[in-house]
């Protein structure tokens, strides 16, 4: 049964900083023990100021970069040297500067990459890829409860493959590969990053248990833990008591 960790960062920023410690962390540990850790990284404003803190955490040398597999929970199907890519902004923020093994950075396609034009071949040739599970997804959420590229009432959420293209996504660029929930659920945990009091709605909704067909977030739950790592804003809109260490 999993279980719900919320957590409330004074600033936004602090959020991002305290989420690369904790992936830090979270790779050092499965590492002392032999595994080779895999996780999802994901695109949005919160998910790429997460990585521009692991490009400043010291302890990311602690890491052995070589022994981790890397993948997205979904990204925007367009050019490969289109700035709108979620690859192209992590590698900017702090994958270039790491010491990867590239064969264990598992980008998904471009528009010009290997499937060419073909979105629903590139989201088939990613499902292809995937692993059985992950120890970690990195989500950051919309206003509206929208999951990687998993939108309320769209057919995304309702399909039960892995990973699935999507079309006319409300959030541009339109054409986008996204992991579907139940591959979202093959996680053991799944870290939810939302700052901003615009989402403090949809984090209501979410942590009170929603229907996922409405507002998917609530949908995006690990085996083991799923962790709402907010700001105050994000935060504002939950009961009282909910997260009492942080004065929610
Ligand atoms: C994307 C992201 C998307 C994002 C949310 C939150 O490719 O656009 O995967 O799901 O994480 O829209 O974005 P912000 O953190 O910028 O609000």
């Amino acid at each position: 049964m999993s279980r719900t960790q919320i957590v409330v960062h004074p600033t936004a920023e602090l959020l991002a900083a305290a989420a690369a410690a904790r992936l830090v962390i979270r790779l050092i540990d499965r590492q002392a023990v032999g595994e080779i850790p895999v996780f999802a990284l994901t695109g949005g404003g919160t998910g790429i100021a997460v990585l521009e803190q692991l490009a400043a955490a010291p302890a990311k040398d602690a890491v052995d970069w070589s022994r981790v597999e890397i993948y997205w929970g979904d990204e925007r199907f367009v050019p490969a040297a289109d700035p709108e890519r979620n690859a192209g902004q992590a590698r900017t923020a702090v994958l270039d500067r790491l010491p990867l093994d590239p064969g264990r950075v598992h980008e998904m396609a471009a528009s010009d990459g290997e499937f060419g034009d073909d979105l629903d071949a590139a989201a088939a040739g990613y499902a292809a890829s995937l692993p059985q599970a992950f120890d970690v997804v990195m989500l950051g959420m919309g206003p509206e409860g929208h999951v990687a590229s998993v939108f309320p009432g769209s057919p995304a959420v309702r399909d039960d493959r892995s990973v699935v293209a999507v079309r006319d996504c409300p959030k541009p660029p339109p054409n986008r590969i996204s992991l579907t929930l139940p591959t979202i659920r093959t996680a053991d945990e799944v870290w939810m990053l939302v700052a901003g009091g615009g989402k403090a709605d949809a984090v209501a909704l979410a942590v009170g248990g929603a229907p996922e067909s409405e507002l998917p977030a609530a949908g995006a739950t690990g085996r083991s833990v799923t962790r709402w790592l907010l700001d105050p804003g994000a935060a504002s809109g939950l009961p009282a008591g909910v997260a009492p260490g942080s004065g929610h």
